[in-house]
C-alpha cells in the first residue's frame, strides 16, 4: 500500500508514467468510466476547499466510483476532540481511499501510518500540496510540452504557499529550469526550500521584489494569492494582500508564450481582465486537475492497467 504525502514520493520515471495515464484519461475517458465501480474515496477536509475536494470527487465519480466524507472539521468529530490517528482507522473501515486536507503540517503523514488504506495529502498547513503539484505538472507538459528547460517565475506569498513549497521540490528533478522567486521582504521564500531544496541541489534561482523586473525573462509565471489563513494577524495581511496585481498594461511586458499559471483560488493578484488573454491557463490547470486526480487514484489503487 502506497500513501501519497509529498510529489517526491514518486520517482521521475512514475511520475511521468502517471502523467502518461493522465494524458491518456483525458483523451479515452470511456475507457476508464468504470475501472473504479464498487470503490469508495472518502475526503476528509478539515480546511475549506472547492478545487481539491470537488476535483477529487469529481474523478472517482468519473472513475464509476463512489465518494463519501465531511467538508469542515466542525461537521466531523474532530469537533468533539478526536484525533486524525482515531478517524483514519474508522474511515479504513469505510472506504478504500482517503483524500485529506488538515490546517497542522504532518497530520495526513500520521494518518497514513494509522491507516489500512491510501492517504493522499490533500494540502497540510503551509507546508505541502502534492496533488496541486500534480496538477502543475501536467499542465506544463500538457501545454508547453516539455518539463524542463525554462525560466519560472513564482510571485507573491512564497513563506506560506504551500503549493509553490511542493512545485520548487518536484521542479528541481528536470533539466535546465531556473528560478525567480517573486515576493515581498516579508513573504519570502523559507530557509527550508532555499537552502535545504534550491541551494543544496545547486539550482540556479534569484530573489526580486518587483515583478515588473523579472516578467520580460519568464516562460511560466506562477502567481499565488496571498494566505489569509496563516497569517497571526489580520493588519499584516491587508498591507500586503494586494502586493501584486497582475493586469494587461504589465503584461505587456511579458513575452508572447510566457504561460500564466495560479492554483487558485485567486483573490486580487490577477486582474480579471487578463483571462482572456491567451497566456492565461489558470482555469485549463483546474481541469487537468481532474484528470491527474483519476490517474492517482488508479495508480495508489492499482487499477491503473495498460497506457496505450
Ligand atoms: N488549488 C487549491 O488547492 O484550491 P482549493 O483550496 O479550492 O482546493
Amino acid at each position: 500500500m502506497r500513501h501519497l504525502m509529498s510529489p517526491l514520493d514518486f520517482s521521475v520515471e512514475e511520475l511521468d508514467k502517471l502523467l502518461d495515464l493522465a494524458n491518456d484519461i483525458e483523451k479515452n475517458p470511456e475507457k476508464y468510466a468504470h475501472r473504479c465501480a464498487g470503490k469508495k474515496l472518502a475526503t476528509l477536509f478539515y480546511e475549506p476547499s472547492t478545487r481539491t475536494r470537488l476535483s477529487f470527487e469529481a474523478a472517482m465519480l468519473n472513475l464509476g466510483g463512489s465518494v463519501l466524507g465531511f467538508s469542515s472539521a466542525d461537521s466531523s468529530s474532530a469537533a468533539k476532540g478526536e484525533s486524525v490517528a482515531d478517524t483514519i482507522q474508522i474511515i479504513s473501515c469505510y472506504a478504500d481511499i482517503c483524500a485529506m486536507r488538515h490546517p497542522k503540517e504532518g497530520a495526513p503523514l500520521i494518518a497514513s501510518m494509522k491507516s489500512r488504506i491510501p492517504v493522499i495529502n490533500a494540502g497540510d498547513g503551509g507546508h505541502q500540496h502534492p496533488t496541486q503539484t500534480l496538477t502543475d505538472l501536467l499542465t506544463i507538459r500538457s501545454l508547453k510540452g516539455r518539463l524542463g528547460n525554462f525560466t519560472i517565475g513564482l510571485c507573491g506569498d512564497l513563506k506560506f504557499g504551500r503549493t509553490v513549497h511542493s512545485l520548487i521540490q518536484a521542479l528541481i528533478r528536470y533539466p535546465d529550469i531556473q528560478f525567480v522567486l517573486i515576493s515581498p521582504e516579508e513573504l519570502r521564500i523559507p530557509d527550508s526550500i532555499r537552502d535545504d531544496v534550491l541551494r543544496r541541489n545547486h539550482q540556479q534561482f534569484r530573489e526580486v521584489v518587483r515583478l515588473e523586473e523579472a516578467l520580460p525573462e519568464l516562460d511560466l509565471l506562477y502567481m499565488t494569492r496571498v494566505q489569509r489563513e496563516r497569517f497571526f494577524n489580520e493588519e499584516d495581511y491587508v498591507r500586503m494582500k494586494d502586493f501584486y496585481i497582475l493586469d494587461k498594461e504589465k503584461l505587456k511586458l511579458a513575452g508572447p508564450d510566457m504561460m500564466i499559471l495560479h492554483p487558485l483560488p485567486r483573490v486580487n493578484e490577477i486582474s480579471v481582465e487578463v483571462d482572456d488573454d491567451p497566456r492565461a491557463a489558470y482555469f485549463r490547470q483546474a481541469q487537468y486537475g481532474v484528470y491527474v486526480r483519476m490517474a492517482l487514484i488508479l495508480t495508489l489503487l492499482g487499477l491503473e492497467g495498460t497506457v496505450c
